[in-house]
């Protein structure tokens, strides 16, 4: 009797705190709406009752230090008028337009002046692109939102999380505008701009714990790879941390939560696997360190579980490494203006010897960035990269490809160099990237045992690739390789990660702008023929976050694995009413972006 009602007891308190952890989405923040016979609970937008009034945006303002603006898109001085939720603005602006559309693929000016363009336009939805010949028409925000935040310090990032919060309006974090997913840009958002955040603190000994005390640099969630490159190489001896092959991309924002890979994943994994700290907003709007010490959850989490998915990184502390005396090659193939009639069987030849060496490669410690199929019967290696390796070394292992290639009779260009340090190869031998181009992108991994099983089936795949209209990108790296196995589940990186050995990026071009008929076609043929043929090459292979389709066929296994629960768990634990809706990211399952792509809303 006496334990009945105990259990009595305890189970109505359990049930009293379920109700009190879960979230309410009927209450009048929530805008309800239905579509194709299903009920959405909705953020709220300009327009609905919920959406705050000029006082409250005034108030706000005034609580950021008046760094609150309207945000009118990039493109605007090409149009007559810009037309947004808030009314009609004259916007030609002759000079400035031919200013914009002569920089316009130009990653640093977009990033430096826009405080929230996409830079892969295809997710804004293209409704202003700058022309010098439009001059008559109006333009509009597309998928942008229509206010932005831009953060000078973390107070900002706050109020900017707590104003969200308390009027339910959907949050985008932007910091670069990289994101090749539309993950900085959301129809109606706020948008909180990180990129003043340029703090760049270095430290000889790391005192925060991990296990770790050797030398560590903390950035502001704005600092960019270059910029803190820069810095660290002019150290002495000379430092790196783990960065992508894009100068360009921020280090604290999206590529540490989507886990960041580059030329030094070889030896010491992800940049995620190298982080220490960081500090943190949660949707409660806390101030929070993440770290092995405190909120260890979510110190895992923000390690490769998701962009935008668990809160604001205000700041974020990684290892720092020695950097080494490096090599590099490049190597083009180029069969596109061939008239030999056999230029296909040898192009693709030359291609199956080169992705051969993949895996010997890979152990070796090199790391191999290519583009295929730019240009037809195109292979751009560029380049291969030796860290730490002489020229002749890294020569002895590149030549067996070059005497199979020669074997073949394919003609091809090949050059050299090498470096006092990593740092000077990447600034002498990477290529700059263009902004302003509008395409879906997506990309498989794949995975040792497959790549060694059937060496074929990865070459038809590629053909696949490049027959269907896309470009492709390989990252030949081996995460696994330097970092001690012990390490591996330290960060929420798929566990799949760490036997790969090319890394790959699709890209189909499609116009932001372009009819919906179209989007659907490419969007099919991305999905279901183009990934499709190189997750057919590599059932072991997994999908990278933050280049890869968004509408990936089980994204939460292609991008986590067996971390999924775990990091879901986490998601609900932090974030319990979806503040942080960053698309196919943990706990996003149950969120839709309705009446075409505009209104987030959770589904009932
Ligand atoms: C040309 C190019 C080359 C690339 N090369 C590589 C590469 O070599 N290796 C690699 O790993 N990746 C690479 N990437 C992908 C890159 O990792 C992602 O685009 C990454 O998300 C960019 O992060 P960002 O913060 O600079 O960009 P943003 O687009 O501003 O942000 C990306 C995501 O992170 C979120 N976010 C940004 N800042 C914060 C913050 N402070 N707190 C919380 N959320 C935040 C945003 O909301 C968004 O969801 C490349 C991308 C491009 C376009
Ligand atoms: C916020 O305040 C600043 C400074 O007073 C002002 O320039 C800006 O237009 C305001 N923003 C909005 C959205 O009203
Ligand atoms: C986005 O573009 C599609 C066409 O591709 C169009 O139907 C839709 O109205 C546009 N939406 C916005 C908000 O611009
Ligand atoms: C580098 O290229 C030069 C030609 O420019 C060539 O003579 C030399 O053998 C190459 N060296 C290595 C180590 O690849």
């Amino acid at each position: 009797m006496k334990s009945a009602v105990f259990s009595l007891v305890s189970g109505a308190l359990l049930l009293a705190q379920d109700a009190a952890a879960a979230p309410d989405f009927t209450s009048s923040k929530w805008v309800m709406k239905r579509q194709n016979g299903n009920d959405y609970a909705c953020k709220c937008y300009p327009g609905d009752a919920c959406w705050p009034d000029s006082a409250k945006w005034q108030q706000f303002n005034n609580t950021v230090n008046g760094n609150l603006q309207i945000h009118i898109p990039p493109g605007a001085p090409c149009y007559n008028k810009f037309e947004g939720p808030f009314g009609e603005v004259n916007t030609y602006d002759e000079a400035e337009c031919q200013r914009i559309s002569a920089n316009w693929h130009d990653e640093q000016f977009q990033i430096s002046q826009f405080p929230a363009s996409g830079l892969w336009t295809y997710f804004t939805n293209d409704t202003c692109r700058p022309s010098t010949n439009v001059g008559s028409e109006t333009c509009t925000l597309g998928y942008y939102g229509p206010l932005v935040l831009n953060a000078k310090k973390m107070q900002h990032i706050k109020a900017g999380v707590d104003f969200a919060r308390k009027n339910n309006l959907r949050l985008v974090i932007r910091n670069t505008g990289h994101d090749f997913l539309g993950r900085s840009v959301g129809w109606g958002s706020l948008i909180i701009n990180t990129h003043s955040l340029k703090d760049i603190k270095f430290h000889n000994k790391w005192k925060g714990g991990c296990g770790y005390s050797g030398p560590a640099v903390t950035l502001g969630a704005g600092v960019q790879a270059f910029e803190v490159l820069e810095k660290a190489n002019k150290l002495n001896p000379p430092k790196v941390v783990v960065t992508g092959e894009c100068a360009t991309v921020g280090v604290s924002g999206g590529l540490v939560q989507g886990g960041g890979h580059g030329p030094f994943t070889n030896f010491h994994g992800f940049l995620a696997d190298t982080a220490l700290e960081f500090k943190v907003i949660t949707a409660d709007g806390q101030f929070r360190t993440a770290s092995p010490k405190s909120n260890s959850d979510l110190f895992w989490a923000l390690k490769g579980g998701g962009p935008g998915a668990f809160g604001v990184i205000v700041e974020a502390t990684f290892k720092l490494f020695d950097d080494k005396p490096s090599a590099g090659v490049n190597l083009d193939i180029n069969l596109a203006f061939s008239t030999d009639p056999n230029a296909a069987d040898l192009f693709w030849n030359a291609v199956s010897i080169f992705h051969g060496y993949s895996t010997r490669w890979v152990d070796e410690g090199l790391y191999v960035y290519y583009e295929l199929g730019t240009m037809g019967h195109n292979l751009h290696v560029h380049p291969f990269v030796g860290i730490g390796k002489t020229p002749e070394e890294l020569a002895a292992l590149i030549q067996p490809m070059f005497d199979d290639l020669d074997a073949l009779g394919v003609p091809y260009t090949t050059s050299n160099a090498s470096f006092p340090t990593f740092y000077d190869l990447y600034n002498a031998m990477f290529e700059p990237e263009a902004a302003g181009n509008s395409a879906l992108t997506g990309g498989w991994t794949l995975a040792r045992e497959d790549v060694e099983a059937n060496p074929a089936a990865v070459i038809d795949a590629f053909k696949t690739v490049v027959g269907a209209g896309s470009f492709m990108v390989g990252h030949m790296w081996n995460a696994g390789r330097g970092l001690p196995q012990s390490a591996w589940s330290q960060s929420a990186i798929n566990p799949r990660f760490r036997h790969v050995v090319d890394k790959l990026i699709t890209i189909v071009p499609v116009g932001g702008n372009a009819p919906l008929e179209v989007k659907e076609e490419a969007q099919n043929r991305l999905t279901n023929v183009v990934d499709k043929a190189l997750r057919d090459a590599s059932p072991n292979g997994c999908a990278y976050v933050n280049e890869a389709d968004p509408f990936t066929p089980n994204w939460q296994d292609a991008f986590w694995g067996t971390n999924y629960p775990k990091l879901l768990s986490i998601k609900k634990k932090y974030d319990p009413e979806g503040l942080f809706y960053t698309v196919s990211t943990p706990g996003t399952e149950d969120w839709e972006q309705i009446e075409t792509g505009t209104r987030l809303c959770k589904k009932l």
